[in-house]
């Protein structure tokens, strides 16, 4: 309910799959809106606990074992630790990030399904499950691909069409198959146990479609409603696969929980564990109670997900009925998920390494957390799906960290240093102009809050940067730079408030640029850290000493971009030729030479001088070659899929001692090595790097 009055917070963020490393999207999407928002709440001091973990069980984790040739486990293992670490590496500030394979989520996912068969919610029903005939095993989900009915994508899964986010069931696929073997699968007889949503139709109207139409985001709202009023239907709760949490049901060899049952549990065993005396170093930072009943049983909690939009009907519509038919739990206030965020024009895609992974971008960029931060936040898909460009990353950096939010803190401090030995200035007698500047800034913690309390996040960032800005343009009024040498006293009040603002960055800042705002309270020498100090102009004394220890942001080069862009470049080259290759029948390998039967053969690197078309041949160009040893004469038979114009200049390989030919009355003194498309295109073989004319191919 919108005004209800909480006690504390418990917030999660999506448990990514532990089937491959987090990326941007993943970032924009969850991740940075959950940090923000619990920065925050932390900073005003109050209880909050935030818990995330991996989801090791499903299909997507299987797959990537069989993908990479190693076991699932070791899958689960490898992705894990490195989601961890990336994350503790980039600040998200998780009280806890557990995983799904722990013996406590077993339990708790258990103790909850037996509670749903023990009150009869969950219902046993027989069905025919699609079954891969040569595998000998059921298909569920991802196993079975096919043509999606939406868009005709040819490899859609039986839950999702990752191409046009249609949801799935098996059966409307066109042309199953298994993704197994291949194999057309057949339908074999398995029972299962369903939530009936049908049953609680009533319950979801009223609880989302009634209570939450004014404070749900529109997506959110909008997909749940379409749902609701398109008819819900009983879902399985089960599977067959040997992968997941067993039912602890007798007679259930080879069943394990639906992942979607399981993983959103999984919130709740990682708030075990963060409670549990057992964990090492359990911080209770931000915690008032040390229980985990209090934060998912009293009414009291304020409960948000944050999540992005494939996952909206699990944690709108089935985990809710989950809880509600449980009994025990409360329900969450809000949902804020996100719209997707796109990478240079093109869906973000695991299985086609179309992605910036935060474990590289942290190689690649050590220090720049809080560049990504912003622009991920900037740009964040909160109401449609946006686009992430490294150009745009770039001119985010460069016009706004560094020439607003830099620049303000940068000046105020070296003026500080130059003119005060490094010491905060008295405040004097007040201007209209300072007043002016004390009332601003008095707005700014009210706005701020209350855009990232209602899910605004760009907003509230947006007011964040207005505030360096309202700074730089006090300096630009005031020119401390050239009224110093007539009135000290002036220039004394000027950064005395200067540096108060920058105070306030400090200390508005930590939300969105934990690290930044760190640097900056180090600089300022700054130790409380409260939202509530925020707007107010008494944070630094007169006289306390600063330390300058430089810029907080760099510009970034274009070089440096450029090789960003290179990337994707040779990923969507990559992508292209395994397209290609995919449908390609190479011949067979020819029969086997010796070695020196190869070194006979004399390849040269040269370049292509000159070119023309041979009169009275269609199929020839005379080309002109620097082959570092001679020049020469080729007839090569390239003129039906060349224009001279495309040919010169190229670097070729040459067979430079095939015995000479005359043709159409002229010899040809070598042959240019060519390759030849399935689609029959030529295609030269040319050095990737430099390399000089005359060199040997071996
Ligand atoms: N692993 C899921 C995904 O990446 C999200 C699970 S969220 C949870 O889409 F609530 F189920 F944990
Ligand atoms: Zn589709």
């Amino acid at each position: 309910m919108p005004n209800k009055a909480y006690k504390r917070h418990l917030v999660t963020a999506a448990l990514p799959y532990a089937n491959g490393p987090v990326h941007i999207g993943h970032l924009a999407g969850v991740y940075v809106p959950a940090d923000i928002y619990v920065r925050y709440r932390r900073l005003k001091g109050e209880d909050v606990v935030f818990v995330c973990g991996s989801d090791e069980h499903g299909v997507p984790v299987t797959i990537r074992a069989e993908k990479e040739g190693i076991t699932v486990q070791e899958v689960v293992d490898k992705y894990h630790n490195q989601i961890k670490k990336s994350f503790a590496d980039f600040g998200i500030a998780f009280d806890i990030y557990s995983r799904t394979s722990n013996q406590i989520h077993h339990e708790t996912s258990q103790e909850i399904f037996k509670k749903l068969i023990d009150n009869q919610t969950l219902i046993s029903q027989n069905s025919a499950q699609y079954f891969d005939p040569i595998k000998e095993k059921f298909l569920a989900d991802r196993y079975i691909v096919g043509e999606c009915p939406v868009c005709h994508n040819p490899n859609a899964y039986g839950d999702q069409c990752e191409k046009c986010g249609s949801t799935l069931t098996p059966d409307m696929l066109i042309n199953p198959r298994s993704a197994l073997s291949e194999a057309t699968p057949i339908k074999k007889d398995t029972s299962h146990w369903y939530l009936p949503l049908d049953k609680y139709e009533d319950w979801l109207k009223e609880w989302i479609l009634e209570n939450h139409k004014e404070d749900w985001k529109n997506n959110v709202y909008g997909q749940c409603k379409s749902w609701i009023d398109g008819g819900l239907q009983p879902r399985p709760m089960t599977r067959d696969l040997d992968w997941g949490i067993k039912v602890p049901l007798p007679d259930s060899e080879g069943k394990v929980l639906y992942v979607w049952f399981d993983a959103p549990i999984g919130y709740i065993s990682a708030t075990k564990e963060y409670f549990s005396p057992q964990t090492p170093g359990r911080g209770f930072k931000s915690v008032k109670s040390n229980d985990w009943e209090t934060y998912w049983q009293s009414e009291d909690t304020k409960l948000v997900h944050f999540i992005g939009k494939d996952n909206i009907v699990f944690h709108c519509i089935i985990f809710p009925v989950i809880l509600h038919a449980e009994g025990s739990y409360i329900l969450p206030d809000n949902v804020p998920a996100n719209e997707f965020l796109n990478l240079e024009g093109d869906k973000i895609s695991t299985s086609r390494n179309w992605a910036v992974w935060l474990h590289e971008y942290l190689e690649a960029f050590p220090d720049k957390q809080d560049v990504l931060r912003y622009v991920l936040c900037a740009n964040a898909p909160e109401t449609k799906d946006n686009d992430f460009t490294w150009k745009d990353f770039q001119a985010r950096n460069n016009n706004e960290l560094v020439a607003v939010l830099g620049n303000f803190v940068n000046r105020a401090v070296t003026l500080t240093e130059r003119n005060f030995e490094s010491k905060i200035p008295e405040l004097g007698e007040l201007q209209t102009i300072d007043n002016q500047l004390i009332s601003d800034l008095k707005e700014f913690p009210a706005k701020i809050g209350e855009s990232i309390e209602n899910y605004r996040f760009r907003e509230a960032l947006g007011y964040y940067l207005d505030l360096a800005r309202v700074g730089n343009k006090y300096l630009q009024d005031n020119e401390p730079w050239k009224v110093i040498k007539e009135d000290k006293n002036r220039v004394a009040t000027v950064l005395h408030l200067s540096l108060q603002i920058v105070a306030n960055l400090a200390i508005l800042g930590e939300p969105f640029l934990p690290h930044s705002a760190e640097k900056i309270r180090k600089m300022l020498n700054l130790n409380e850290l409260a939202w509530n100090f925020g707007g107010k102009i008494d944070l630094l004394k007169p006289n306390a000493e600063i330390q300058n220890t430089g810029l907080l942001f760099e510009k970034i080069e274009d070089s440096v971009i450029e090789a960003q862009i290179q990337k994707l470049l040779d990923t969507k080259k990559n992508n292209e030729v395994a397209q290609a290759t995919a449908k390609f029948k190479p011949m067979e390998q020819k029969e086997e030479i010796t070695y020196d039967d190869f070194t006979k053969i004399d390849i040269r690197i040269a370049t292509v001088l000159t070119a023309e078309n041979v009169k009275g041949s269609k199929k020839l160009l005379k080309l002109s070659l620097d082959t570092g040893i001679d020049q020469r004469t080729v007839l090569s038979g390239i003129a039906e899929h060349f224009t001279p114009e495309q040919v010169v200049g190229k670097q070729v390989c040459v067979l430079i001692n095939l015995a000479p030919r005359k043709m159409m009355g002229m010899e040809s003194q070598g042959m240019v090595l060519l390759a030849e498309n399935a689609d029959g295109k030529l295609v030269f073989v040319t050095p990737t790097d430099l390399v000089s004319n005359g060199v040997v191919v071996k």
